[in-house]
């Protein structure tokens, strides 16, 4: 099928409060239109230098013969050059400078962009070791395991089944999580705190729902993803058309259709790397 020529309804970013789009204009375009604006305006300076990497990187595992990299690298071209990594672009993340700048934080929560072999990233870095044991009332963040329903509404399974048969999946001791920051409803890239509003405000409240801040935001059309709301969940390979269940984080609002998947963390010391076991969680985009 050829939807080149698939028009598209536009929205402009949400206003600064975050209250909903729907009054607001909007202009019609085009599939290849749309990419454009996604690569430039939307997803800023982070998605055209990726696309001259070439999105089909994915299919190249990290560290193989592409002289791909296990290492993650803050990116601050765009938007994030006024972040707190902003003088830290394509520079190694760790995990140091994610708990010094958590410590800034109200609720101690730090979230940055990031690159990894080619792919647009996000890591946040959540107090869950600290905050685990204390009540869901004192509204301070924590990961949170949840179970996950499909499009149709039918239990998909609990993030604990995952983590289960695979340990290696997530480390709850390391108060951190990476995820494919690109969006499940048209692949533009939600960022951690590029934008200001409601949903991006310091502060947390449990449940996985739209309620609070510290959600990562898709400035195309409004979708937020919680990323201490941890679930598992189904999507469909864009290429082939092919279901696959995958573990990450749970989609709060906005259009998109279910939550971002989770590349695996691999601590190196203080060096956050990413695992390569789970590409095939992020082929919903081209
Ligand atoms: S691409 Fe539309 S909300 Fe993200």
């Amino acid at each position: 099928m050829n939807n080149m020529t698939t028009d598209r309804i536009l929205r402009p970013a949400p206003s600064i409060d975050g209250s909903a789009i729907a009054s607001q204009s909007v202009s019609i375009i085009n599939r290849r239109q749309f990419m454009g604006y996604s690569l430039n305006a939307a997803g800023g300076v982070l998605a055209v230098s990726l696309g001259t990497l070439g999105f089909a990187s994915i299919l190249l595992p990290p560290g193989g013969g592409s002289g791909g990299d296990l290492q993650v690298k803050f990116w601050a071209k765009g938007r994030e050059d006024e972040a707190w990594y902003g003088a830290q672009h394509l520079q190694a993340m760790t995990k140091s400078s994610f708990v010094e700048e958590a410590a800034k934080s109200n609720i101690g929560v730090s979230g940055a962009q990031g690159v990894w072999n080619g792919l647009p990233v996000n890591v946040t870095y959540v107090p869950h070791a600290e905050n685990k044991d204390k009540a869901v009332s004192d509204n301070v963040p924590r990961f949170q395991f949840m179970e996950g329903y499909n499009l149709s509404g039918n239990y998909v399974g609990h993030f604990e089944d995952m983590t289960d048969a695979e340990p290696e999946l997530f480390n709850p001791d390391e108060n951190l999580i990476m995820v494919f920051s690109r969006c499940t409803h048209l692949c533009c890239i939600p960022g951690w705190q590029l934008v200001s509003n409601a949903f991006t405000d310091d502060n947390w409240t449990p449940g996985g729902g739209d309620g609070g801040g510290s959600k990562l935001f898709c400035i195309c059309h409004s979708s937020r993803f919680d990323p201490t709301a941890l679930e598992m969940n189904q999507n469909t390979n864009r290429s082939n058309g092919q279901q696959f269940q995958f573990a990450g984080i749970r989609r709060a609002g906005g259009p998109a259709p279910v939550g971002l998947p989770l590349i695996p963390i691999i601590m190196n010391g203080d060096y956050i790397e990413g695992a390569t076991t789970h590409l095939d969680w992020l082929t919903y985009c081209d």
